[in-house]
């Protein structure tokens, strides 16, 4: 579903990602770790087209995104759930939800969407019409994985959903990440919560300086020294 082949990206003169290669298949729920400017941003800005390649490619459904094009992408059915959840704050959790569903191009009804996202999110159906900048920051967690979810993604790719949020909301929200999972998803989470996404995911692979330094089923990396020294 997902495969990159020798990514190499630079900013300016410094390269960042050196020859990273991972791939995810259809239905797997993959993890990729790393510390703090590892790169893995810089991945979900390659994933999502927004970081132009030295050299390597990105596929998704076997379609190289250097001729799909941004807009392409959500056409894919690729749902993004980017660092910092980028809502729109003035519009209304409702409105933002709207904009993720017209983004996706799904072709189902938008109110049997929205059902279906308030079941999976309590807290988001109680705030329909609130704007989206005063909720919590919890809560804009939810907003913002309801509105990659709401366009029914054969894709989805999250980069550190859980960060800033409080130890309960972040087993509330992998509660909901697994119940994605077990809906049949395809996954890619980047997460510097190694535990929390280990625990979710099948395989992993972990980022350091820009170069995957082990990759395995999250149970070897669990066991991974590189993997504990970082983390555990
Ligand atoms: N636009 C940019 N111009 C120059 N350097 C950049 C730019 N964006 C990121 N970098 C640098 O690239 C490195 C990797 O950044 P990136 O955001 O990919 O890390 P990250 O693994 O996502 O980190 P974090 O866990 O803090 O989000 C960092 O050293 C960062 O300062
Ligand atoms: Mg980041």
């Amino acid at each position: 579903m997902l495969e990159l082949t020798s990514v190499c990206t630079s900013y300016g003169l410094t390269r960042m990602l050196r020859d990273v290669s991972l791939n995810v298949a259809k239905g797997e729920v993959v993890c990729l770790l790393g510390p703090n400017g590892a790169g893995k941003s810089t991945t979900f800005n390659a994933i999502c087209g927004l970081r132009p390649l030295d050299s390597g490619s990105v596929r998704i459904a076997g379609r190289d995104i250097a001729t799909v094009g941004t807009e392409g992408l959500a056409a894919l059915g690729v749902g993004f759930v980017p660092e910092g959840r980028r809502l729109f704050s003035s519009l209304t959790v409702r409105e933002n939800l709207k904009l993720g569903f017209d983004a996706s191009g799904s072709k189902a009804r938008f109110e049997d969407r929205l059902e279906a996202m308030a079941e999976l999110f309590p807290r988001v159906r109680e705030r329909l019409n609130q704007g989206a900048g005063t909720m919590s920051g919890g809560e804009q967690a939810m907003v913002a994985l309801a509105r990659a979810l709401i366009g029914e993604p054969v894709l989805l790719v999250m980069d550190e959903p859980s960060l800033g949020l409080s130890p309960k909301l972040i087993d509330e929200y992998f509660a909901i990440v697994s119940a994605i999972r077990a809906g049949g998803a395809t996954l890619l989470l980047i997460e510097q919560n190694a535990e929390a996404a280990l625990a979710v995911a099948d395989r992993g692979y972990l980022l350091v300086r820009g170069q995957i330094a082990a990759s395995g089923t999250s149970a070897a990396l669990l066991q991974d020294d590189t993997v504990r020294h970082l983390y555990l």
